[in-house]
């Protein structure tokens, strides 16, 4: 098992915007994909509620509870990384500053060591902050409330908004904030007017860091996205490993002599 004695900070995060050294995080559920990513010094490891869809199967990300959140951070946490483990706040987790205090700590105590929450909830970005928790924001695209999943800030009105979403998030004290689904552009600018790292995912190349779904990479989702680079094709290996496993037992070639105690 990996031993985190020099877990990455916050503040690291901030000081490779300030280098222009770019940020590579990825999203993980499970010990093992945890354990890949340290050895690969990944910095920060995003339990996402994008769970819902690539490990769950639901249709976006509004069903995921506290408890699914909480069982997969566990995971994560048990294989110690390095990284910075970014637990997802889930819908309606976060309503109030009181509640959102409250779930954060439940997080932290699963072994997150920062929390996710979608939108400029600047009440609720301040009194997590303030309860020594550090927050990692998210603006663009909130699939926790968007009515459609589309690019944001194509038009100046919206991108203008973004700015101001980035500058109240970075104002209300978090530490980073994601930019989904981001005209590039307008993450340019956004990662221009706030002192923190940008992490993109569908916003383009001048974000200070990127992130994507590890599912998503790997190949081994039902639809990879636009955005998203796919550096394996596991699904395809698994379908080939399954069949193969298959027919080796109606053969009666598994098990043999190697895997067997005689
Ligand atoms: O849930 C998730 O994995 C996310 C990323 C897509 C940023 O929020």
């Amino acid at each position: 098992m990996a031993v985190n004695q020099t877990k990455i900070t916050t503040s690291e995060l901030q000081a490779m915007k300030q280098r222009g050294e770019k940020i590579a995080v990825l999203t993980s559920y499970d010990f093992f994909t945890t354990q890949l990513l340290d050895e690969a010094g990944i910095p920060m490891i995003l339990v996402g509620d994008s769970l819902g869809m690539v490990v769950f199967g639901y249709e976006n990300t509004l069903p995921v509870t506290m408890d699914d959140m909480l069982h997969h951070v566990r995971a994560v946490a048990r294989a110690q990384p390095r990284g910075l483990i970014v637990g997802d706040m889930p819908y309606r987790t976060y309503e109030t500053p009181e509640q959102a205090v409250v779930n954060a700590r439940r997080l932290v105590d699963a072994g997150a060591d920062a929390v996710k929450l979608e939108g400029a909830v600047v009440p609720q970005i301040r009194a997590v902050v303030a309860a020594g928790i550090p927050v990692l924001g998210h603006v663009g695209l909130l699939p926790q409330s968007a009515a459609k999943y589309r690019v944001q800030g194509r038009d100046p009105a919206g991108a203008t908004q973004l700015v101001a979403d980035a500058r109240a998030v970075a104002d209300a004290g978090a530490f980073a904030v994601v930019l989904e689904c981001v005209v590039a552009n307008v993450a340019r600018q956004v990662t221009a007017a706030v002192p923190i790292p940008t992490i993109g995912i569908g916003a383009g190349p001048d974000c200070d860091g990127q992130v994507l779904v590890v599912h998503d990479l790997l190949g081994w989702a039902v639809r990879v996205p636009k955005h998203a680079r796919q550096y394996a094709n596991l699904a395809a290996e698994m379908r080939r490993a399954f069949a193969a496993y298959k027919r080796d037992v109606q053969a009666g070639t598994f098990p043999g002599s190697a895997e067997t105690v005689f």
